[in-house]
């Protein structure tokens, strides 16, 4: 009998042009919940933190990727000859910076071979509309996949922006790792990018007034950067 992973998903997209399923997958398991429940935790400190979002992004990693290519190769072991696989294509990271920096390395860590394209937006405290101030991404030969890794999706408006840079870059195959997102927020990015494969591991019911996540857990960039109530 297969193995059978321990994490719960669901994909209810659309299939692009390359016979990938879009839509929301929701990575549910107790190491998954357990760190989610730390990072709400306001006792939760900076270095706790960063351990937990790290965590999580390496479990996401894991669930994000399983249908990365591979090619067959042969290696050496100290006894003889024996099969394995090579990762193939490219694959690129995407963080939107700040917050995104933190799950790079975990998820490099996993893929070695991967790419670095960052994306700075912050969020207009007023609009709550993404503003752009740093784009890395080339004109020419988009990775063949690609991760957006940003901790938070709470209107949608990063992502967004993040997946039209990227429609724009060519990429066929787009991947979201979001620790948390709001309801509304994953919705609104679902149904603009059918061919989108979204990856959260908590959903929040509603945005308060000021367009934060609720429960949520804060600002996560200031929680990572320790830049809380420094703005
Ligand atoms: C936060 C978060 C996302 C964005 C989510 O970033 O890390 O990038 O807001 O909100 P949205 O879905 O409504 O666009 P923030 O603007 O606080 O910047 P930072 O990462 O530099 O802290």
């Amino acid at each position: 009998m297969a193995a059978q992973s321990a994490i719960a998903t669901k994909n209810t997209g659309s299939a692009n042009h390359d016979g990938i399923v879009g839509g929301v997958t929701h990575v549910k398991h107790p190491l998954t919940q357990y760190h989610v429940t730390q990072l709400r935790n306001h006792k939760t400190d900076s270095a706790e933190f960063r351990l937990s979002v790290r965590c999580l992004a390496a479990l996401m990693a894991y669930e994000a990727t399983k249908d990365l290519p591979t090619v067959a190769t042969q290696v050496e072991t100290p006894l003889e000859t024996a099969d394995g696989v090579a990762l193939s294509g490219r694959v690129g990271l995407i963080p939107i910076l700040r917050a995104g920096l933190s799950m790079v390395d975990p998820i490099l860590d996993l893929m070695p071979t991967a790419e670095v394209w960052h994306l700075g937006l912050y969020r207009d405290e007023a609009t709550a509309q993404p503003v752009r101030y740093y784009d890395k991404l080339p004109e020419q030969r988009p990775v063949d996949v690609a991760l957006i890794l940003d901790p938070m999706l709470a209107t949608g408006g990063s992502v967004t922006a993040a997946l039209t840079s990227l429609r724009e870059w060519g990429v066929p195959h787009v991947k979201v790792l979001s620790l948390i997102a709001s309801r509304e927020g994953v919705d609104t990015v679902a149904s603009q990018f059918r061919e989108a494969q979204i990856y959260v591991c908590q959903i929040d019911p509603v945005l308060n007034d000021q367009k934060f996540i609720v429960p949520g857990l804060g600002d996560a960039g200031d929680r990572i950067f320790n830049t809380v109530g420094d703005d």
